[in-house]
This record gives structure tokens, sequence and C-alpha cells, in this order.
């Protein structure tokens, strides 16, 4: 979001390690990407993907090509909408003046290869059908982990998305559980990364044995 005035204040630091502890980040509060028509993006996301409108604004004077700019796309009043994803997480779209920027490759450095929304089995079904209906094109289902399942497809704009899905786990999936991975396999991987046994033994203290 980029309205909002900079905090004057910093928020308390703790200088310890927090590595093997809860993350410090409590997940994402809004993911920005770019379209070109944010009329068509909007009637995907909420009739298609089943998300929900919850702000529509444009962004004020001055903060496009103007000093307030701290990185936001450089147009003026450009439209800004977000749309609930639920599990109190936003979607958000900027509409980019048409022809103004190319379509972006999804494989470059520092590009969004593609988002990943968490669905239930139903609504995992239910998507399916809803983007059969359209006549998109879907990959999978895919078991990409065990009893983890996604699907592949592409928004309006060309965005990679996934819809993934613990079938077993019915409405309440366990996301990060359902990676989990013991010491030992992270170990195998990690050592193909660096010999340096500090490190290993560092960035393997979060893992179960
Ligand atoms: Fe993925």
């Amino acid at each position: 979001m980029v309205i909002a005035t900079a905090a004057k204040t910093s928020p308390r630091m703790n200088p310890t390690s927090a590595a093997t502890s809860a993350p410090r980040t409590r997940g994402i509060h809004h993911l920005a990407l770019n379209t070109d028509d944010i009329k068509m993006t909007t009637d995907y996301y909420v009739d298609v993907v089943g998300m929900k409108l919850v702000h529509a604004m444009k962004i004020p004077s001055g903060l496009g090509t103007g000093e307030g700019n701290r990185g936001n796309p450089p147009f003026e009043n450009l439209r800004h909408y977000f749309f609930d994803m639920g599990q109190d997480s936003l979607l958000a779209f900027f509409e980019m003046p048409k022809g103004a920027k190319e379509k972006g490759d999804r494989d470059a450095l520092a590009g969004m290869q593609h988002v990943a929304f968490s669905v239930t089995p139903e609504e995992f079904a239910s998507l399916q059908e809803r983007l059969k209906a359209r006549g998109d094109e879907i990959i999978g289902p895919v078991e990409i982990l065990p009893d983890l399942y996604s699907i592949y497809f592409f928004d309006p704009n060309g965005i990679r998305l996934e819809a993934c899905c613990h079938p077993k786990e019915g409405a309440h999936p366990n996301v990060v559980g359902g990676v989990a991975q013991s010491r030992a396999d992270a170990r195998a991987e990690l050592q193909t990364l660096t010999g340096d046994t500090g490190w290993l033994e560092k960035r393997l203290s979060g893992f179960e044995d």
C-alpha cells in the first residue's frame, strides 16, 4: 500500500537472533501486482478466483512522479485496488497506463514467478469448474508433495497462479506443517550449498530430527 504516511517512530527492535523461534513476520499483508485493465482484473479475481473487492482508490497526486514516490509505479493517480484473499491477507493491483509497460518475464531475477493460494478441497474443485467453464488451461492437479495437490493457471494478465489443497485436512490445511522436512533431509540439501559446518548447524537448528 502506498498512501500511508511513514511512521515517525521505530518499532522496538530485539537485536538477539530469533532463528529458532517463531517467525517475526505474521504472513502477507498485501501482495501488489500490475495490470493494465483493473476492471477485467477485478472481475477475474472476484468471480473466478473467489476473492472480495475491499478497497478501490486512486493514488493521490504527487506520489507517482513527485517526491512522494517510494518505489511505487512512476505514474500519477493510478488506480490501486485491494482484494481480500482470506486469512487476513490482501492482494493488490496497480492499473498501469495502457502501453506504458511491456509484459514482464516471470523468470527474471526479482520478478514474481507465481503466487499460490491456499484453498479447501471444496474450493479446489469449484475453482477448477469455474476455470474450465471459461475455457482456461489448467495444469494439474499435481501431487507436489505427499497429500499436497496443486493446479496451475494464468490470470488474464498472464500472471501465473497456483491453488494448493490438502485434501486430508479439509477446511483447515496445515500449510507450513505440510512441507515439514527432517533435519537429515535438509542437511543433505544444504551440504550441497556449502561445507561451512558452523553455518550448516546454525541453519539446521530449526529442523526436527
Ligand atoms: Fe508453487
